[in-house]
This record gives structure tokens, C-alpha cells and sequence, in this order.
């Protein structure tokens, strides 16, 4: 096999794979969470669940359109190139620049998935965690403050831009917390995303400046926690 058809297997392979991806997202989508495509099939930004000054004050309506529009906006316009450039590498013989833009697929691609969840975390009428959710996280955590205390030092401590992430591994029932950097390194197999916090400069250096700590201890008081409960209840059904 030479590597043209290794790579066109491996991507044969990878859409094998994403079946039971697409049966998540699926689900995500009939449940109305959750819309990364258009009914083109292009990856595509999907409107706000609030206004952009919904969040306000926690968090400013300055920030919340740049970081829509333009950060997380790029990254959708990004990744449909992305794509587009892996298909026509392929057709040109050019297997170098596959390399290339794969990369930049997962990390545009990414980018798209964790801002998707990120602005339907979020919440000015913040609710609790479900019953369901909060005997998982007792059972993992120990109380929900230890939760709270681990995700929140695990966000603040990133290095450069990443996220802090609350996430159910569905190979051993158990909630995880990840602590990513860019959009898609440290990640365990199989997480699925339950509570994102995104932590690169842009989601809050017009308000906080170089206060990261400030901002994930305000971002607490805007957890929409009535999604991640229902995004809790979805991933153990997929799982
Ligand atoms: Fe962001």
C-alpha cells in the first residue's frame, strides 16, 4: 500500500469510525443542544442562545461579540477549508500538505465543537445540577464544591490559551476533568464534553485584562448547569 491509499483508507477508516460519532451527534442535535453543520453539510455557526449582551455584567457584550463572531466565526470558516484543502491535496498528489491541513482540521474543528457547548453552558439565570447529575459528581468528586475547587484550578491553570474541561468518560462511567490546551491536546479518548471553559485571552481580556483567575471565578456565577445536566443524561444513554 503506498501512502496515497494508505491515507484514503485511513480516511475511509475514520468515517467508519465516526458512525457511532454521528449517532452522538445526532442525538445532541434532536435534543436541540447541539448543531455544528448546515443542511449542506457545511460546518456552520449557529445563532446565539441569548442576546450578546445577555451575559452582562459577568460578562461584557464587547467580548461576547468579538469572541462570536470573529474567534469562534473563524474557526467555522476555517475548518470548511480545511476540508476542502484535504480533498483537493488528495486529488493533486500533494500527501505533504494532507499532513498539514489535517492538523489544522482537528484544531479549527475543534475550536467549532467547544465553542458550540461553551455558549450554551452559559446562563445569566443559572440553575443546579440535576439530581442525577450531582450523585455522579459526589460519586466522583465527593461533594460539588470539590468539583467547582478542581475545575476551576484546572482552568486557571492552563498553559498559554486552552479550556478547563468537565467531561463523562463513557470506558469507565465516570466524570473527568481535563485541563486542554489550544482546542484539542490532553483530551482522553472517548470524553464527551459536559462543561467547557474557554480560558484563552479573548474570552476575557477587555473586561479582566490579565486577571484569568477573576474571570473563571466570575464564570461560575453564568453556569448554565441545567445544560450540562441534560448534556449528563445524553452522554449516558450514547455511552
Ligand atoms: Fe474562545
Amino acid at each position: 500500500m503506498d501512502r496515497k491509499q494508505f491515507i484514503t483508507t485511513s480516511i475511509l477508516a475514520g468515517a467508519a469510525a465516526t458512525v457511532a460519532g454521528q449517532a452522538f451527534a445526532q442525538s445532541l442535535q434532536e435534543s436541540g443542544l447541539d448543531k455544528l453543520t448546515d443542511a449542506a453539510g457545511n460546518y456552520a455557526l449557529q445563532p446565539l442562545p441569548y442576546a450578546e449582551s445577555g451575559l452582562e455584567p459577568a460578562m461584557d457584550q464587547e467580548t461576547v461579540h468579538l469572541h462570536y463572531t470573529f474567534h469562534h466565526g473563524d474557526a467555522v470558516k476555517a475548518a470548511n477549508n480545511d476540508l476542502k484543502m484535504i480533498l483537493q491535496s488528495l486529488d493533486a498528489n500533494t500527501l505533504d500538505a494532507v499532513d498539514y491541513w489535517t492538523r489544522k482540521l482537528s484544531y479549527h474543528l475543534s475550536s467549532h465543537i467547544l465553542h458550540t457547548i461553551f455558549w450554551t453552558n452559559l446562563s445569566k439565570n443559572p440553575l443546579q445540577p440535576s439530581r442525577e447529575l450531582m450523585q455522579q459528581i459526589s460519586k466522583d468528586f465527593g461533594t460539588f464544591d470539590r468539583l467547582k475547587l478542581l475545575l476551576a484550578k484546572t482552568s486557571k491553570g492552563v498553559d498559554g490559551n486552552g479550556w478547563g474541561i468537565l467531561g463523562y468518560q463513557p470506558f469507565t462511567k465516570q466524570l473527568t476533568v481535563l485541563q486542554c490546551e489550544n482546542h484539542e491536546k490532553l483530551t482522553q479518548w472517548g470524553v464527551i464534553p459536559l462543561l467547557v471553559m474557554d480560558v484563552w485571552e479573548h474570552s476575557y481580556y477587555l473586561k479582566f485584562r490579565n486577571r484569568r483567575g477573576e474571570f473563571v471565578d466570575q464564570l461560575f456565577a453564568i453556569i448554565n448547569w441545567d445544560n450540562v445536566s441534560h448534556r449528563f443524561e445524553i452522554a449516558k444513554k450514547l455511552a
